[in-house]
């Protein structure tokens, strides 16, 4: 049965990214609330203004779409700002433990150590408690600043009772009362690059009451393999996304009381991670000079599983497999227009973009996408379940660890590769259950390498290794050449700041203004 939403009732960026290249500039802004009634006044002149999931014209077609906005407006909160609203007891110990203990609290499961820990955060986070997490994204700088003015100006009025904190560091070490973001620009456009140099956003999950277009849900979805063998993709349960919906596990995801607070809500795991561009790039060189071929951007996909241009190692996994795919575009490209049979080809390569497995694809051991790579440790696609059962479940257990990512880079990049520049991603991950989503990615597929049979290698791309890990990089068997090690894999990433938070239904919000009645 197809699931329809209600799209007016969920906040925008669930389920469709507003888009580095619709919207280049966002900048996420955090307040204290310090008396209860202020905030509740403060988020109700928020409310008209909200981006919801309505589809916007471009890519809906029907009536009811709007016009695309030039700016977005969405906000969250942590859990004690749910308490500073004076929620009751019995509604906020329904929200999941790890919501409850904060992000900083959860510092050993999500590896935050050494130059990631806490101490080391942009000082926001360790001044006022951090309760209200709200984003605007805009298609230009102009519009940007218009709006932030707004948003300031309804802080009028509400007698000092909320506050706007400060204390993110941007650039030359200035520290300033919001966190900006920005596309990464070539050529003077917004592309979706990040600071290492690879594409990005191109895998998200896909589930049911998103619009079907068979481009998002190839690759997206999940892996279905019918007992003659035959693969196709499906839409994921709603229920890991949005609560208030059944999961994978035809459960409803744990949920606070009263049912209408959690209903169409979904908590969004903020992470500010800097990116330590010097070293990454100077690592890739010197150890491609020992990789077999020579060829840093190999070198860099067998690290992402991707090449730096997007295109997936499932489908070029050498040098030459990639000079010869990116003829085959070009030329599919150039007769595309004039010729069908060109057309039809150049739709079977763009699926086979995003739609692979690594079972299907034949490389279960990685001889094409290292297992220990970023993007197949983080959405292993099917493979960690070989067994007889595999017509039944061939992704059941990845199923269950899907997050939807909204990252969105911050700092503009440097001429010169450096690692004390102001570059990294505002990290961001929607889903219904963190410990089971979020967090288990974080600690079980990226920093622990047990899964994969890597023992305790971690991923190296965003791992929390210092200087003393490796990762294997299989070779298979013909080619002659034996596995290859990366060693004395240096942090590449560090964390800045983050907190867990709740986006709640626009009914939701509307009963924490007015109170919840829990008769
Ligand atoms: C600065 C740190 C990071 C960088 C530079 C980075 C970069 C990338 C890139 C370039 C891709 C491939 C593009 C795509 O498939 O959409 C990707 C995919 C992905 N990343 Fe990351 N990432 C980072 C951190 C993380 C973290 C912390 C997580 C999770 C805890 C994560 C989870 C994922 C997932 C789930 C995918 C999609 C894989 C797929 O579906 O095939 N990433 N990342």
């Amino acid at each position: 049965m197809t699931q329809v939403l209600n799209l007016t009732d969920i906040q925008g960026n669930i389920l469709k990214g507003y888009g580095r290249l619709s919207f280049p500039k966002a900048r996420y802004i955090f307040f204290h609330i310090s008396r209860a009634e202020s905030g509740r006044l403060f988020i109700n002149s928020l409310i008209p203004h909200l981006t919801t999931s309505i589809r916007w014209r471009p890519f809906g077609g029907s009536e009811d779409d709007i016009e695309r906005p030039t700016t977005t407006l969405n906000l969250a909160f942590s859990y004690e700002g749910l308490k500073a609203l004076e929620l009751p007891f019995q509604s906020l110990r329904g929200f999941s433990d790890a919501f409850q203990m904060g992000m900083q609290a959860r510092s050993a499961i999500l590896g935050d150590d050494n130059s990631s820990s806490p101490q080391y955060w942009d000082p926001i986070w360790s001044g006022k408690p951090v309760h209200l997490w709200v984003s605007i994204y805009a298609q230009n700088v102009e519009s940007l600043e218009k709006r932030y003015l707004w948003l300031i100006r309804q802080l009028d009025s509400k007698e000092g009772g909320i506050e706007l904190l400060a204390g993110h560091r941007g650039d030359d070490g200035k520290t300033l009362p919001y966190q900006d973001a920005s596309a990464v620009y070539r050529d003077g456009l917004p592309s979706s690059q990040e600071h290492f140099g690879y594409h990005d956003v191109i895998s998200n999950p896909f589930f049911e009451g998103c619009e079907l277009k068979p481009e998002r849900l190839q690759g997206n979805g999940k892996r279905i393999y019918d007992k003659q063998g035959d693969r196709s993709w499906q839409a994921l349960a709603t229920g890991e996304f949005l609560l208030g919906h059944p999961d994978e596990a035809k459960e409803y995801p744990a949920a606070p009381t009263p049912r209408q607070l959690g209903f169409n809500g979904t908590y969004l795991v903020y992470r500010k991670l800097h990116q330590n561009v010097g070293s990454f790039k100077s690592y890739c060189e010197q150890m491609a000079t020992q990789y077999p071929g020579n060829d840093v951007d190999l070198f860099m996909a067998k690290l992402m599983g991707r090449w730096p241009d997007g295109t997936p190692l499932t489908l070029a996994s050498s040098t030459e497999a990639k000079q010869a795919v990116d003829i085959q575009m070009s030329r599919l490209l150039e007769q595309a227009q004039t010729s069908p049979d060109a057309a039809e080809e150049l739709v079977r390569l763009r699926q086979n973009w995003r739609g692979f497995d690594y079972i299907s694809e034949d490389d279960p051991y990685g001889f094409k996408c290292p297992v220990s790579s970023h993007t197949r440790r983080a959405n292993p696609r099917a493979s960690l379940e070989i067994s007889d059962s595999i017509a039944d479940s061939p992704s059941g257990l990845v199923n269950r660890h899907r997050i939807i990512r909204r990252g969105m880079p911050y700092g503009a990049p440097s001429h010169v590769p450096s690692d004390s520049g102001n570059q990294g991603i505002i990290f961001m991950a929607l889903n219904a259950c963190i410990e089971r989503q979020f967090e288990y990615v974080q600690q079980q597929w990226l920093n622990y390498g047990d899964a994969f049979n890597q023992s305790n290698d971690k991923d190296v791309v965003a791992g929390n290794q210092d200087g003393k890990g490796k990762s294997v990089i299989p070779s298979d068997p013909q080619s002659g050449h034996p596995p290859f090690f990366a060693t004395k894999v240096p942090r590449f990433v560090e964390t800045r700041g983050g907190e867990y938070f709740f986006m709640p239904s626009i009914t939701a919000l509307r009963m924490i203004v007015r109170g919840l009645d829990l008769r």
